[in-house]
């Protein structure tokens, strides 16, 4: 069955030759003025085609369709045909559509055949995996979810940061005065005291500077010890990380990191050199990009390593000749805005076009309101740590509450990350804001405890009125039941989701979709206080079960979407 957008475009392909229904589509509009319409569509580019005034085109188009069953009124406006839809017939196509599609409900094949890599999350090894990651593996994650639900075939791509000169100092402060023992025990935050404390001494032991990068040429060279050394620390590390996308329901297809990268930098320098790119400025090779206005590509220091930069070259080529991607998104934060300018611009001068369809979605930083979660004093605050507060707060708030769950631990683990991880993805992604627990895990507010509640309290009416999804046949619905305000207000919320979703895609938002669904939670509450749902006529309780399945259903998906659960009870 087809959503309301679907079939607008198909009635109007039937109208206008030489467009097909899926180009219509694309060209079909959500006024943000509701007085504009339900739907409107723009004649603009047919003006061409038919050689004749845009705003002719649209009323000609009006009046081929205004008496179309599916629309209340149909007004042509300029070069506008601004459509309102007939309540109880959007009622029917959209709940027509939910029953039907199910969990596929808002997908799309729009992706078939072409691949998108999502690149997110990519913490550094040996360092903390801190709550300034969060964005990056929460956004990422949902990206890739969202692709994958409009028939893309997604790749998730983890670029540890698991090399460097860094890992030279760890190796050293490790075989000063680091223990196997502590380290297993708990890996980063060892690690990273081992780290500290090279520093500290190096300051009056300045030869432990130069030991450093004798182990990091070792280990670029590959000397057995010291890649001994560094597997395990990364190893280590991973199991950590681990942990943390464990409990974010997260998952990776590749965890290729930058030491991946560090084998295939010749090829890169030499090829750079061949294409006449590369130039000497004080020892270090460089890519000039003045022309251009940025700083010069470093693409070797003066001691003859290579850097971060040159390895995401090497992982562009490398990525463009394995996955032959259509489109490769890097989740990374907008600090690093520069860096990925300069890495398209070299990939462009390169001579490779696929460079335009190489995406850097950033997005502001996270700061904390929490004095207890302060970072001041060098003290780091770990996501997992945060994870943790965040389900034992909201323990404390279910049984403050006093609501009756025989499943405390487990909801309590299912809302309160749920809750990190809805606010995460609240706001555009671009805005600064500040974590505040407040905000966070509010159950009454715009927050993940919120909608996960409103889909619970969905299933738990469904169950009260024995409803049953399987047995319910759309056509036989009486659907002049769903057209109080609340009820169509519902509706209209509920047949924009597929639209939210190939926008939060079009814009690598994926806020969109946590706006779309918090408008439904909203939208199914008010018709649950101003309406009963469970009454006594048989027709109108199936009609009210049936909008209410719709409405879990899709607040359901929404979740999904976003990597988060859909609890049945709360
Ligand atoms: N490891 C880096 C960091 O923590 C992020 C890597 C981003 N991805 C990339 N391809 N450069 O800052």
């Amino acid at each position: 069955m087809l959503n309301v957008k679907e079939q607008i475009a198909e009635l109007l392909a039937e109208k206008i030759e030489g467009l097909e229904a899926d180009e219509i589509g694309k060209l079909i509009e959500i006024p943000s003025d509701s007085s504009m319409g339900d739907y409107a569509f723009p004649c603009f580019k047919l003006a061409k085609l038919l050689r004749k005034a845009p705003n002719m085109i649209a009323a000609d188009i009006a009046k081929e369709i205004e008496y179309d069953p599916m629309f209340e009124t149909v007004r042509p406006v300029n070069a506008y045909v601004n459509m309102f839809m007939k309540k109880t017939n959007m009622a029917e196509i959209t709940i027509g559509a939910i029953v039907s599609k199910g969990e596929k409900y808002g997908s799309m094949d729009q992706g078939k055949g072409e691949t998108v890599l999502v690149e997110y999350s990519s913490p550094n090894i040996a360092k903390p995996f801190h709550i300034g990651h969060i964005r990056t593996t929460v956004i990422g994650n949902a990206l890739a979810n969202i692709y994958e639900f409009l028939g893309y075939k997604v790749l998730r791509l983890n670029h540890l940061g698991d090399y460097g000169t860094q890992f030279g100092k760890m190796i050293v402060a490790f075989r000063h005065w680091g223990k196997k023992e502590d380290v297993e025990a708990d890996p980063i935050k060892t690690l990273l005291s081992y780290y500290v404390k090279f520093h500290e001494e190096a300051e009056n032991a300045p030869e432990l500077e130069e030991e450093a990068r004798k182990a990091f040429y070792a280990l670029e060279h590959g000397e057995k010890d010291e890649l001994e050394l560094w597997q395990w620390i990364r190893d280590e590390s991973l199991k950590e990380f681990n942990r943390v996308y464990d409990m974010l329901g997260i998952h990776f297809d590749s965890y290729a990191g930058e030491s991946f990268y560090s084998d295939k930098m010749p090829a890169v320098i030499e090829e750079l050199k061949e294409k006449g790119l590369l130039k000497e400025s004080r020892g270090a090779q460089i890519v000039d990009l003045e022309e251009y206005d940025m700083p010069p590509a470093i693409i070797t220091k003066s001691d003859g390593t290579s850097i971060y930069l040159t390895r995401d070259i090497a992982a562009a080529l490398y990525r463009k000749k394995t996955y032959d991607f259509d489109k490769s998104i890097y989740v990374v934060a907008s600090q690093q805005d520069l860096h990925f300018k300069q890495l398209f611009k070299v990939i462009e001068l390169m001579g490779y076009p696929w460079a335009k369809d190489m995406i850097h979605v950033n997005f502001g930083m996270v700061s904390l309101a929490d004095g207890t979660l302060s970072t001041r004093h060098g003290r780091v605050v770990f996501l997992e740590d945060v994870l943790n507060k965040a389900v034992e707060k909201t323990k404390e708030i279910i049984l403050e509450k006093g609501v009756n769950t025989d499943q405390l631990d487990e909801t309590s683990k299912i809302v309160g990350i749920g809750a990190v991880v809805f606010r995460e993805l609240s706001a555009g992604r671009i805005k600064d804001y500040v974590f505040d627990w407040d905000k966070v895990l509010n159950f009454d507010g715009e927050t993940g405890p919120y909608v996960q509640y409103t889909h619970a309290r969905a299933a738990s009416v469904l169950r009260n009125g024995e409803f049953d999804p399987e047995s319910l046949d759309p056509s036989s619905i009486d659907y002049s039941y769903i057209s109080g305000e609340a009820a169509s207000e519902l509706v209209k919320e509920l047949y924009v989701f597929p639209e939210a979703v190939a926008k939060a895609a079009e814009d690598n938002e994926p806020s969109t979709v946590t706006r779309c669904i918090t408008d439904v939670a909203q939208s199914f509450n008010k018709f649950y206080h101003d309406e009963h749902i469970i009454v006594d006529n048989e027709d109108e309780r199936k009609a009210k079960l049936a909008l209410t399945y719709a409405a879990k259903q899709v607040i359901a998906n929404g979740l999904g979407l976003l990597g988060m659960v859909a609890p049945d009870k709360m």
